[in-house]
């Protein structure tokens, strides 16, 4: 029988798939951080007709590297060093300014979805690697692709993930051992309403906080989570599993314009998407600056080329071309100070309309 521990399985996609693997003939060790919060389990279990022995449930909590240590040590004591596969499920959420998030609240984040795949993970590759065989299912989230105001932390925590994944993933392919990304978009599960928003009184970023939970915390887009669970049964169940898969509607369309688009256009579309303002234009100065023709230029980056008492000047500095030419014997029209030099043989070089002429060095 294929023998599978799933993390975080008190809620959500870790019960869900639980279920539907136990259902399908898995041998699931069900494991969550407190065994109080077992009996939305069991009844799923007794709901679905599970036989006692079909689904163990064990105590782990992925952050602690003692329990990690004891839960995974009792799967591999019970399967014979034969545990065929380990859904890294467990995560969490906080909703918050990154200037308004406490250290600990972000630390807690990372700790939870980054580091507790590396403690389940660091357990349970060496029985897999001498065994020749195993598959290593991650939860990511479509949060992976973009960034999102207010879960800066949790972004993070998923964007880590997917990097370290790919890169472990090279490292232990040819040992038999498969990492797999899940990468799911809104689907209804109890994250939403766990996260803890954190947004102090009279804070700057208020109006961003309104706009953003306008709507409620879970997306009205969200979807029934039994269709992770069965993206995730299939991925077992594969002997050529992709890498990376997202799950559902949304997921897959933000897989493809991560792909497709680059970040300016895709940041626009977000801000649109989310109605947030458009970002306060800080070349507005700059560009007052040079309509009336005079051009900062860095002081180091400028060489002039002496020509008796009429100075010009080799290169090109970026000038719009709708600015009238500049004066030729005026470089202090460039706010750049530039100290005499001895005479030069050197013809003056063709100057353009619109442009003045500076040498970067
Ligand atoms: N729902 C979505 O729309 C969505 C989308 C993309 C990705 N995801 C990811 O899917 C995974 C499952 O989340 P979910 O949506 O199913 O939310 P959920 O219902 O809140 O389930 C999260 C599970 O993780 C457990 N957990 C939290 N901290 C833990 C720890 N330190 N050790 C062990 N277990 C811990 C929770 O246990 P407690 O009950 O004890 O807190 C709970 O069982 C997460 O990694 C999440 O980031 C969710």
């Amino acid at each position: 029988m294929r023998s599978v521990l799933i993390t975080g399985c008190s809620s959500g996609f870790g019960l869900h798939t639980a279920i539907l693997l136990a259902r399908r003939g898995w041998w699931v060790f069900a494991s969550m951080r407190n065994l109080d919060k077992r009996a939305a389990l069991d009844r799923e279990a007794e709901r679905a007709g599970l036989s006692p022995g079909a689904l163990r449930v064990v105590r782990l909590d992925v952050t602690d590297p003692a329990s990690v240590r004891e839960g995974v040590e009792q799967v591999l004591e019970e399967t014979g060093q034969a545990l065929d596969a380990v859904i890294q499920n467990a995560g969490i959420s906080v909703a918050s300014t990154f200037e308004e998030l406490p250290d600990e609240e972000l630390r807690q984040v990372m700790e939870t979805n980054f580091f507790g795949v590396l403690n389940v993970t660091r357990r349970v590759l060496p029985a897999m690697r001498a065994r020749g065989r195993g598959k290593i299912v991650i939860m990511s989230s479509e949060s992976a692709f973009f960034g999102t105001p207010l879960v800066s932390a949790y972004c993070a925590s998923k964007w880590a993930l997917e990097g370290w994944a790919e890169s472990v993933a090279l490292e232990v392919a040819p040992f038999g051992v498969r990492l797999v990304l899940v990468e799911p978009g809104a689907y209804r599960t109890s994250i939403w309403e766990s996260s803890r928003l954190i947004a102090p009184e009279g804070s700057p970023y208020a109006g961003l906080v309104q706009r953003m939970l306008a709507k409620g915390k879970q997306p009205s887009h969200a979807r029934d989570p039994a269709e992770v669970a069965e993206a995730v049964a299939r991925l077992l169940e594969s002997n050529h599993p992709r890498f990376r898969k997202p799950v559902g509607p949304d997921a897959r369309v933000s897989s493809f314009a991560h792909k497709l688009l680059p970040y300016g256009p895709r940041t626009f579309l977000i801000r649109k998407l989310l109605g947030l303002p458009p970002p306060r234009a800080q070349g507005v100065e700059l560009r007052r600056h040079l309509l009336s023709g005079r051009a900062r230029v860095p002081r180091r980056r400028a060489t002039s080329i002496g020509s008796g008492g009429n100075r010009t000047h080799a290169g090109r500095c970026e000038t719009p071309s709708r600015i009238a030419p500049l004066p030729r014997n005026r470089p202090e029209c460039l706010g750049v100070d530039i100290p005499p030099r001895p005479v030069s043989s050197r013809p003056a070089p063709d100057r353009s309309a619109g442009s003045c002429d500076i040498r970067a060095t």
